[in-house]
């Protein structure tokens, strides 16, 4: 099937993109899109406001340059190239840079550290400090920290919990007016950290509401100061929580859907709050897409279901708990019990659309991206305008997926007004064993997405989006993680974080190793450098691990010059095209610190894996972000002291006089999720060459 099915659903507007691929522009000559973006960069650049198609224009001439270069042999990167997806300072301050982003590694890696670090680590030459900690009050009126007396009212008001993806979002980028927007999601809690005497089997009614409150995300603007640091403004306007409570709308295809009505909500179109966002992305009109992971975990009581509904067997496929759920909301809140409120899951598991530079705006569930546990949703090109979405759905044997839009985006319009993400297609990854891939639409009533497989509308197609990808039959992967495209050489970079129980009679060439405990890496070459496409080929780019490991491999490069590296998770590029990767799993994997590294995928260094960072005991590295002229460096660092025997708030026995194993970061009684930030200590870029 492929690329005829996927042309044979395609409306009419979407033909003219198709002719248009099918005849690709020539290199240096601008599509018809490009132009409109050049169009739009005119007409604004009258303002002094940032500028996110002067990014896309640049890039245009820059994808000109690149090809020029390629070419003549050239590999080295000579200017901050821009990152899509990131409103910029502007050329003015991008020429402040002091330093020249370049491909290759431009520090010196940090030794693997051992699991049960005190503190942070970071190469010679850097330094690093916290930015946003759990329980900060957002506003200069807002609740202190005080963890002995938290409360409802007080968490809705501070950073919440167990930080994730961040989105910089930059506001302005001159001199003292260097200004930025901070999106970070708060992907779930550890009450048995937050909270002084938590009852696993009998949570409070108020501890469960704090949770609700300190999930979500947390919208902060940061400033420069005069020693080059980031600090938050408390006076920021747009500083804001989003949480699992806060009234969200549902839009696309499966809006109103009979499944996604509840008692509270009989139209299906009002959401009480997101829970699990883990990873997320932008968009080229400056929003935050944070994506429901593992919402599964906050919903009980299937056993009660009749096994006759039909409903139950989605549930299964989605792992809704048999009896109590592990946070047990239900205990106070029966709409997380299924026997109750049996719709209540089919509102979750979604990619949600937030405007963080309207305080205003309300968040938008987008189900034309599809239901399951979504990582990520990262943006990819497309030289007709089409806006394209990768994300990964993180279980052990799930899917790869991409969202095309029908129509291209406006370049002039920003914020929620966009109906892109509304009307498009789903597609599913299927990796072929020589090396080529073909993106199968989920459209219902096509191959055999209809009523011989249970599926009665596009609606349908997307609220079992796993059992659509099924019936296609998709390449079942070693846990999806993050995705992103290089925004120097297009390739699309996606995680496989793990999977220890893929058998050695299931392997195949996309997921090779059995007992997959550390993950690897694949590298993604969309058809006719478009991300639009139905097509792409596919490389092995990491197989990660122990480089003792013979299993292992880091694209070629010597192994005697890598980091080992165990479950990569979140990926992200710095402006010179060099990936980075942070991982969740080091401590079991490798009996190492989690860490984020440094690879370049070109050039000398393509494949070598150098660590940048380790992070505390308990904690993962998780998501990071670069500023964008790449002078700053945020990560959250996620769940310190999780598995930790310490009891929060216990001053009675040896914790936390003990002070090497006091709570991280403040050396209290409470450990605290943390984003922090890195810096370079002569102020260049993070990943420089001065
Ligand atoms: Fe929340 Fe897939 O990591
Ligand atoms: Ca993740
Ligand atoms: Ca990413
Ligand atoms: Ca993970």
């Amino acid at each position: 099937m492929g690329a005829q099915c996927g042309v044979a659903h395609k409306m009419t507007h979407e033909e003219d993109m198709v002719t248009e691929r099918s005849q690709p522009v020539v290199r240096g000559q601008k599509s018809r899109f490009e132009a409109k973006i050049d169009q739009a960069e005119t007409i604004r650049s009258r303002s002094t406001t940032p500028d996110f198609q002067q990014i896309l224009s640049r890039r245009m001439s820059r994808r000109g340059v690149l090809k020029a270069g390629a070419a003549a042999g050239a590999v080295v990167v000579t200017g901050p190239v821009l990152r899509l997806g990131l409103p910029t300072a502007g050329a003015a301050n991008a020429s402040a840079v002091s330093a020249v982003a370049a491909t290759g590694v431009h520090f010196a890696p940090i030794a693997p550290q051992p699991p049960d670090l005190a503190t942070i680590v970071v190469p010679e030459g850097y330094g690093w400090a916290p930015l946003l900690k759990w329980g900060d009050p957002i506003r200069s009126s807002g609740p202190a920290f005080d963890p002995l007396n938290q409360s409802v009212a007080a968490q809705a008001q501070q950073v919440g919990y167990n930080c994730d993806y961040i989105g910089w979002h930059q506001v302005s980028g001159r001199g003292e007016l260097y200004r930025g927007l901070l999106w970070v999601n708060h992907e779930y809690t550890n009450p048995e950290l937050m909270f002084a005497g938590y009852e696993e089997d009998n949570p409070t009614r108020e501890q469960i509401d704090i949770q609700l409150e300190a999930m979500g995300g947390t919208i902060v603007e940061v400033i420069r100061n005069d020693d080059g640091r980031l600090v938050v403004d408390p006076y920021g306007a747009r500083n804001r929580r989003i949480t699992a409570t806060t009234e969200i709308r549902v839009s696309g295809p499966a809006a109103g859907h009979e499944w996604l009505k509840t008692a509270a909500d009989p139209w299906g179109y009002t959401v009480s709050g997101m829970l699990n966002n883990c990873a997320g992305g932008r968009t080229p009109w400056g929003t935050v897409l944070t994506c429901e992971e593992n919402f599964q975990g906050y919903f009980g009581g299937l056993s009660r279901m009749n096994p006759e509904d039909p409903r139950a067997d989605v549930h299964d496929r989605y792992g809704i708990e048999e009896d109590l759920s592990g946070y047990g909301f239900e205990l106070a809140h029966p709409r997380f019990d299924v026997s109750s409120e049996p719709n209540e899951p089919f509102r979750f598991g979604w990619v949600v659309e937030i405007d963080p530079f309207d305080p205003d705006s309300v968040p938008v569930k987008r189900t034309a991206l599809g239901r399951f546990r979504h990582e990520g949703a990262t943006f990819g090109y497309s030289p007709s305008g089409r806006v394209v979405f990768y994300s990964g759905d993180d279980e052990r044997f799930e899917y790869i997926y991409k969202y095309v839009s029908t129509n291209a985006y406006d370049p002039m319009l920003r914020g929620m007004g966009q109906d892109v993400l509304d009307n498009g297609t789903l597609y599913v990854a299927r990796f072929n064993d020589d090396g080529s891939g073909d993106w199968l639409p989920l459209v219902y009533g096509e191959n055999g997405l209809d009523e011989s497989n249970g599926f009665s509308s596009q609606g349908d197609v997307l609220v079992k989006t796993r059992l659509a990808a099924d019936v296609l039959g998709a390449t079942r992967m070693d846990r999806p993680e993050d995705m992103q495209q290089n925004p120097v050489s297009h390739k699309v970079y996606a995680a496989m974080t793990n999977n220890s129980n893929r058998k050695a009679d299931d392997i195949d060439a996309a997921n090779p190793r059995s007992e997959n405990r550390w993950g690897h890496v694949i590298e993604l070459s969309e058809q006719d450098d478009d991300s639009a496409a139905i097509a792409f080929t596919w490389d092995i780019f990491l197989i990660c691990g122990d480089p003792a490991d013979e299993s292992t491999y880091f694209a070629g490069a010597p192994k005697d010059q890598v980091s080992p590296i165990a479950c990569p998770d979140n990926v992200n590029f710095d402006t010179a095209g060099n990936l980075w990767i942070s991982t969740d799993g080091q401590p079991s994997a490798l009996e190492l610190a989690d860490a984020l590294h440094c690879v370049p995928t070109e050039g000398a260094q393509r494949g070598q894996v150098s660590q940048f960072l380790a992070v505390v005991g308990g904690a993962e590295c998780a998501s990071f972000e670069f500023s964008s002229d790449d002078r700053h460096l945020v990560v959250s660092i996620q769940h310190p002291g999780e598995g930790s025997d310490a009891i929060p708030g216990d001053t009675t026995d040896a914790y936390p006089a003990d002070l090497e194993h006091s709570a991280w970061p403040d050396g209290g009684l409470f450990y605290r999720p943390t984003v922090i930030q890195v810096w370079k200590n002569n102020g260049g870029s993070i990943n420089s060459l001065d």
